[in-house]
């Protein structure tokens, strides 16, 4: 197996992004992150495969409504979604599993024969299962999957035909605005004229709401959020330990955007050998893993206009909790 592609009986994986790359890009973020003051943590690194399992068990909590509200607005209005983007391919940027997948790839398929279905992720294991099930299930469908970082690769992704560009979940919320608009401006850059993004986005709502969605009562997305130490201890040589930190989840009403950290219980040394990196944490100090922005219509509208996109569509679950936004190159 070569490291920049993998061909497969059901399509091909090109792999822009390889695991050498995202282990010096991971060294880079962990110093950096790790001597910053306050001390902070990029959440891509939660995804390793107990990170994504763990994720998985989130979307099915009772307090993370997101993904089956997601899932259930594609459902109600994939075919007009379809219609507004009238697309000859899909590309979905973070397609994991690919399991809300199905429902937009079945609308587009129906009103004209797909040319490929191209799924980006940065996990090499989420997408070859991906493609494997899909595969199976629409053995007529060509399928090109690309391992890369949607940050640094999108103008190395192929157009086979005029593309509906999906991004969904809410991940754009990870972004800080400053990249959010950086990584809006990127794409757009990289888009035919007719072709759209389909963007998910989670809703500013009641803050109990949101708080309860970060911070189950099952404690699901506490053990996600210290899976994080594990991962970088594990990478790095180290000796850090999950059992030190305490999740905490908060919402900033100012900027609008769930927090997570990691709070040290005591007073905290260790060491990452293969950083020659020597970490502490007073008792109490909060090392930041996470933001998750909540959005509204029209400032969300403004940044896609300002970033050359136009807003075509915006459909919504009946309590306005999650949207779906269809925009314009
Ligand atoms: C996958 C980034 C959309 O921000 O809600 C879930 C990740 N973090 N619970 C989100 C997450 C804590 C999730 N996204």
């Amino acid at each position: 197996m070569t490291l920049d592609a993998v061909s497969r009986s059901d399509g091909r994986i090109d792999v822009l992004l390889t695991p050498a790359d995202l282990r010096a890009e991971m060294a880079v973020d962990v110093r950096a992150g790790l001597t910053a003051i306050p001390k902070h943590l990029p959440p891509k690194y939660f995804y390793d495969d107990r990170g994504s399992r763990l994720f998985e068990q989130i979307t099915e909590l009772p307090e993370y409504y997101q993904t089956r509200t997601e899932r259930r607005i594609l459902i109600d209005h994939a075919d007009e979604i379809a219609a507004a983007a009238d697309a000859e391919a899909l590309l979905e940027l973070g397609s994991g599993s690919s399991s809300k997948t199905r429902t937009l790839l079945e609308a587009l398929d129906r009103r004209r024969p797909l040319t490929a279905y191209l799924p980006v992720d940065v996990s090499v294991g989420a997408l070859s299962e991906a493609m494997d099930a899909l595969g199976r299930e629409y053995p007529g469908l060509p399928l090109h999957g690309f391992v890369a970082d949607f940050d640094r690769h999108l103008d190395r992704l192929p157009s086979p035909g005029r593309r509906l560009i999906a991004f969904l979940g809410g991940t754009i919320g990870n972004h800080p605005p400053p990249r959010r608009r950086h990584f809006f401006a990127a794409l757009s850059a990289t888009m035919a004229p007719g072709e759209s993004l389909l963007l998910g986005v989670d809703l500013v709502k009641d803050p109990a709401r949101l708080v309860a969605a970060y911070d189950d009562a099952a404690g699901v997305t506490a053990a996600f959020n210290r899976n994080v130490i594990d991962v970088v201890s594990r990478e790095f040589d180290g000796d850090l330990d999950p059992a030190d930190f305490e999740h905490v989840a908060v919402w900033d009403p100012d900027r609008e955007w769930i927090e997570m950290r990691l709070r040290a219980r005591r007073p905290v040394a260790a060491r990452l050998a293969d950083l020659d990196l020597t970490v502490s944490f007073a008792a109490g100090e909060e090392m930041r893993t996470e933001i998750s922005a909540k959005f509204r219509r029209p400032s969300l509208e403004r940044e896609l206009v300002a970033a050359g996109l136009a807003p075509r569509g915006w459909w919504t679950d009946a309590d306005g909790d999650f949207a779906l936004v269809l925009a314009t190159a």
